[in-house]
């Protein structure tokens, strides 16, 4: 909080007085000083511009008549750097034309020289207090947009919670992938980071990665504990999977992990199922997620076939890359599975 002397003027408010001529200045330091504001003078453009580099100023009392660049010429140098200083601007009596095109370019208000010093200590007063009401509004708005941000976080958690639950309790309801989304999950992150992702795509990474199979909650439950092999229809079936569990997410997701879940059955070649994108038009969390996905599923047991060993899978890896997998990434699995 800012201390008021008995009057109610601020003392720690510092006032830049800006005037060419010495008894002009001393005049004002004197009023202004004893009303408890400090005070700071400068002779010209130069000087004026030296103090607001080394003080913070909060109002600028401006002279338009000095030798060189004038006030009106600073005043819109002193706005742009310093927005929240105020500018009261010195004008001649017979200047009123000078004094509107001021207001124009921003001053807060104008005085009339010769000085009536108690209209110019009003006049400070005035533009002081619109400025400290300005900068409350601003703390205030900036304090309104942390909370929204900081609810939509929490909703967001929530919410990812929640869908994060309902993945466990539908892969606990099948004996064949329980903790399958975690495994996962680990792998990709594993591979991610080999791969060096930026903190965002990790992020997308690792939620696209548990949240990749939640489309399996529309999956004929007979169809997907099958034991033999699947017809046609019933492999399409399934492979509806990742459009129903980008669907499901897509509203309360961002984009990139929704486009993850989509994609993570997509062939590198182009002849994966539905999806007619290749290569690297396939998102890059998708192509690591369909690695990881792909080296937990062969190192399980299915109803239809017992798990391999790591090692046949990783040679299953290393022959599907360039067709089903993009060989950058499958790579990067395999120097992460190798150590
Ligand atoms: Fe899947």
């Amino acid at each position: 909080m800012k201390q008021s002397d008995p009057t109610g003027n601020s003392m720690r408010e510092t006032l830049l007085l800006v005037d060419d001529e010495d008894a002009v200045r001393r005049v004002l330091y004197l009023k202004l000083s004893r009303e408890g504001y400090r005070c700071e003078e400068a002779d010209g453009t130069e000087q004026a511009l030296h103090v607001l580099e080394t003080v913070p100023v909060a109002l600028v009392l401006l002279d338009i008549k000095m030798p060189g660049k004038s006030g009106i010429e600073l005043l819109p140098e002193i706005k742009e750097a310093y927005p929240d200083t105020a500018v009261i601007m010195a004008t001649a009596v017979n200047d009123v034309d000078i004094a509107v095109q001021c207001l124009k370019r921003g001053a807060d208000d104008y005085t009339c020289k010769p000085f009536n010093l108690d209209d110019v200590s009003l006049a400070v007063q005035r533009a002081l207090h619109k400025r400290r009401l300005q900068l409350e509004l601003r703390e205030y708005q900036q304090f309104l947009e942390e909370k929204v941000e900081e609810q939509m976080v929490e909703t967001k958690r929530l919410f990812l919670g929640a869908i994060e639950a309902l993945v466990s309790a539908l892969e606990a309801k099948d004996k064949y992938t329980g903790g399958h989304s975690r495994r996962v999950t680990e792998i990709a992150v594993a591979v991610g980071k080999e791969l060096d992702l930026s903190a965002q795509d990790m992020e997308d990474l690792r939620w696209g990665s548990l949240l990749h199979d939640l489309g399996k909650i529309a999956v004929d439950q007979a169809i997907q504990n099958k034991p033999g092999s699947l017809t046609p229809e019933e492999y399409e079936h399934i492979m509806t999977h990742p459009q129903i569990g980008a669907r499901i997410v897509r509203p309360v997701v961002n984009g990139r992990i929704a486009d993850i879940i989509e994609h993570h059955h997509d062939h590198y070649d182009g002849t994966g199922l539905h999806r007619i994108v290749a290569g690297n038009a396939i998102p890059l969390g998708a192509r690591i997620l369909a690695v990881a996905d792909a080296f937990d599923a062969m190192t399980s047991d299915r109803p239809y076939r017992p798990a391999m060993s790591r090692k046949e899978a990783l040679d299953e890896i290393k022959r599907s890359t360039t067709t089903q997998f993009d060989p950058v990434v499958a790579n990067a699995l395999l120097r992460v599975m190798s150590r």
